[in-house]
């Protein structure tokens, strides 16, 4: 019978000692004598390389020169314990078989140690060096953790659509999706575009949020979550922001903002933890490669009570902290990230919740407090991160939201379905959007938004 291929992954369990296996993979590097040559190869199942050792007397040189780094192999032999550093098993070659062979003169990941930067360049192969391949799996984990956490609990995932008739959410500057040729625009008498003639019968946005429809589903089937692709134009070049991003958007009937905050918070320690349980190797490569702290932080946050306060109480301690910002702190105004990281890593030194911000700065759903001039607004802040999830209370109430909407003039043609959920068995309701990206960024300790997702999409680029 046919030996079947055995995954890296899975080649140090000690049972296979002793056994012939079959591995598959690209090769990491080769080195050696005219006796014998070690070759370390990584099939993308784990961090972890597996030593094959060919030995001369069974193999030629002639053989064993296509294998270089990037090389494609199949290799059969026994699996025996190593008496070299480093590894604690490795297989005796007996049989090769090369499937693609990558030219060292000209492939791109032939030496190591290449910046971030330049990787960000070659991101159709970026996926093969050891740091990628250790986002890539931290990030999987992270998606499984979620669907997981939510479905324990009772949440029904629901997917809300990318294509939007209504640009009302307000967190962004939208992307227009359009049939018309550019180039020969139908016109109306009035010089304007005629969208009746696009694909939908008028002008369509990619989504910037999954909220609105969530509320649907939340009023309907009790609590939902959505986890999907957002977009949002803003010319932000930022280490933390994407034109196309993942968010997660949980939204739940008969819930308060303190519900809301519990949620959050038990939500994203859930989240960390799942990381730390089930991707050790990774989470450690990553510690050891970019940030000695990395695991320290994560459970830190883990086993520690995030602080929540006001933003007004917010506001204060950032007047009276004697710390020049680039942006000067005042009442009402947008806080910065230079404001949210003071309050996290320098003040409070934990995760911090910050509630109750003045309405003008929010969105035209949060509810109204009591004192008229701020809402139910709540923002998650993490260390290194900042804003890590933006949520709140929704306004319940008809009337007042009616209120808010024509005050900020939003086009009732694009809310009446919205203002439905008010108008029939309304109910007090809470959610919050949790973007994917900066939870990655936080459990791998990288620096940059671009370097946590397969192929970012940032101002200017949209290469692979
Ligand atoms: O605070 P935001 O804009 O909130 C919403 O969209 C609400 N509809 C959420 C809700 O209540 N259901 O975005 C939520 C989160 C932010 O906290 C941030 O983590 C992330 O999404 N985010 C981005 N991530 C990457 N790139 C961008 N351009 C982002 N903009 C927001
Ligand atoms: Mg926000």
């Amino acid at each position: 019978m046919e030996i079947k291929r055995t995954k890296i992954v899975d080649i140090f369990d000690a049972s296979l000692v002793g056994t012939t296996v079959r591995v598959k993979g690209w090769v990491k590097t080769r080195r050696g004598n005219k006796y014998v040559q070690f070759v370390a190869l990584n099939d993308g199942s784990t961090i972890k390389n597996i030593q094959i050792v060919f030995d001369l007397q069974k193999f030629t040189e002639e053989q064993l020169k296509p294998i270089t780094t990037g090389a494609a192999i199949h290799v059969e032999g026994q699996l025996v314990e190593s008496l070299g550093k480093g590894q604690s098993v490795e297989i005796q070659a007996e049989t090769l078989e090369i499937y693609g062979t990558a030219d060292p003169e000209t492939y791109p990941l032939q030496k190591k140690g290449h910046t971030l930067e330049f990787l960000r360049d070659i991101a159709h192969l970026r996926p093969r060096t050891n740091t990628f391949g250790a986002v890539l799996r931290i990030r999987h984990a992270l998606a499984f953790a979620i669907h997981k956490y939510f479905n324990e609990r009772g949440f029904f995932y629901l997917n809300t659509p990318l294509i939007t008739g209504s640009d009302c959410e307000g967190a962004g500057a939208m992307f227009q999706v359009t049939t018309l040729n550019l180039n020969d625009l139908p016109k109306k008498e009035d010089g304007t575009v005629d969208y009746e003639q696009d694909f939908f019968g008028k002008p369509t946005s990619l989504t910037v949020s999954g909220q609105l429809e969530g509320e649907l589903g939340a009023t309907a089937l009790g609590q939902i979550y959505t986890f999907g692709p957002t977009f949002r134009a803003e010319n932000s070049n930022t280490p933390r922001h994407l034109a196309e991003f993942w968010m997660i958007e949980p939204e739940m009937a008969f819930y308060d903002i303190t519900d809301n905050m519990d949620l959050a918070e038990d939500f994203i320690k859930h989240c960390v933890s799942y990381a730390l349980e089930n991707c050790a190797d990774d989470i450690n490569f990553l510690a050891q490669m970019y940030d000695k702290e990395l695991v320290n932080r994560l459970k830190f946050i883990v086993e520690n009570d995030f602080v929540r306060l006001t933003y007004t109480e917010g506001v204060d301690i950032l007047m009276k902290s004697g710390k020049k910002f680039e942006f000067p702190v005042s009442w009402g105004i947008d806080l910065q990230s230079e404001h949210e990281r003071y309050l996290v890593e320098e003040h409070f030194k934990k995760p911090v919740i910050l509630t109750d911000y003045p309405k003008e700065i929010k969105a035209f759903y949060m509810k109204l407090n009591d004192d008229g001039k701020t809402v139910r607004a709540m923002d998650v802040l993490f260390p290194m991160i900042g804003e890590i999830i933006g949520g709140s209370q929704r306004e319940e109430s008809y009337d007042k939201l009616l209120a808010r909407i024509e005050e900020l003039h939003i086009p009732m043609k694009d809310m009446w379905w919205y203002l439905d959920t008010r108008r029939f068995g309304t109910v007090p309701h809470s959610g919050f959007g949790l973007g994917f990206e900066r939870l990655v960024l936080f459990v791998t300790g990288m620096t940059n938004i671009r370097d946590v997702i397969p192929f970012p999409r940032t101002p200017k680029r949209a290469e692979f």
